[in-house]
């Protein structure tokens, strides 16, 4: 396993790689990995050659300063915990940020037909554009024949998707299911940073999750919405930011139901400063 820190080298690699008829599958992350981030590094062992790990805080999709600053970097033990599953498949992709951005440290303003304004879109302000831009740099420069996203970020995953066929990117986008903790609580990178009181409520927000689906089976999406905004309204320490039924292709929230679509429930909650995000398939 080799950390690359510079462009070139990354794409010299691959194109090498290429040539020799080898596959080449990208995970896209900003570090202080655990077992999600893994699961997606084991899927793409699974159907390429050799797995390229891009490790980037990206400053551009991130609208809160602090969260940017507080996001956690890890990279020596990041590299230690990916030789555990490969130490000969598996390079790192560890860029500056003027490795990536060179000049002004800005995105790029992306069109994906509305799946922009939902949800996550409506709460991040500018997130996706910052999210478009760092992907499609990361695709330029790695040129992977295979991607592979979590459907923990199942915006994100359908954003990419919009971006590759915009673009006309030549990458296959697999999405990857959610990696939980035994209590429940969706795998992510700010969980580190729950403090013990916080981290203990969290597993309530997939437990409400599990309870809205079941409710789903004989209620309308506005009467389970309700349900679920009573039962954050009464707990002292986790606070909704919003919980959506949404069609999972326009992600907007679902009029009435339907057997001919597939819906899932999303959901953002703030425990203290740290921002949560869940999902469920309801069908
Ligand atoms: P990050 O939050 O590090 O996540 C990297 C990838 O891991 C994403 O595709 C995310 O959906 C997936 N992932 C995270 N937690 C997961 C879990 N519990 N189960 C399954 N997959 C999980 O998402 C980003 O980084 C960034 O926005 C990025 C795409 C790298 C662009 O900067």
């Amino acid at each position: 396993m080799e950390v690359y820190s510079n462009k070139n080298q990354i794409s010299n690699l691959v194109n090498s790689l290429k040539l020799k008829g080898f596959t080449v599958g990208l995970v896209p992350t900003m570090g202080a990995l655990h077992e999600g981030h893994l699961a997606l590094v084991s899927e793409g062992l699974v159907n390429n050659d050799r797995v390229i790990v891009s490790i980037f805080v990206n400053p551009t999709q991130f609208d809160n300063k602090e969260d940017l600053k507080k996001y956690p970097r890890t990279l020596e033990s990041d590299v230690a915990l990916l030789q555990t599953i490969s130490n000969d498949r598996i390079d790192v992709y560890a860029p500056t940020v003027t490795d990536i951005y060179e000049g002004d440290v800005d995105s790029e303003i992306f069109e994906f037909d509305g799946l922009e304004f939902e949800m996550e879109g409506k709460f991040r302000n500018g997130h996706f554009n910052g999210v478009g831009t760092i992907v499609k740099r990361l695709f330029e420069i790695v040129n992977p024949d295979n991607a592979y996203f979590g459907e923990k970020d199942f915006q994100q995953l359908q954003i990419v998707k919009k971006l590759v066929e915009k673009y006309q990117i030549p990458v296959m986008v697999t999405g990857c299911k959610i990696h939980r903790e035994v209590n429940g609580l969706a795998m992510s990178s700010r969980n580190t940073r729950l403090k013990p009181e916080y981290a203990k409520a969290a597993p309530f927000i997939y437990k409400t999750l599990i309870a809205a689906k079941v409710k789903f089976g004989t209620k309308s999406a506005n009467k389970v919405s309700e349900w679920v905004e009573k039962q954050f309204a009464n707990h002292n320490l986790l606070k909704l930011e919003y919980f959506i039924i949404a069609d999972i292709k326009t992600l907007k929230p679902i009029k009435r139901k339907s057997k001919k679509r597939l819906v899932r429930a999303f959901i953002a909650v703030y425990a203290d400063d740290i921002r949560l995000i869940d999902n469920i398939a309801l069908n």
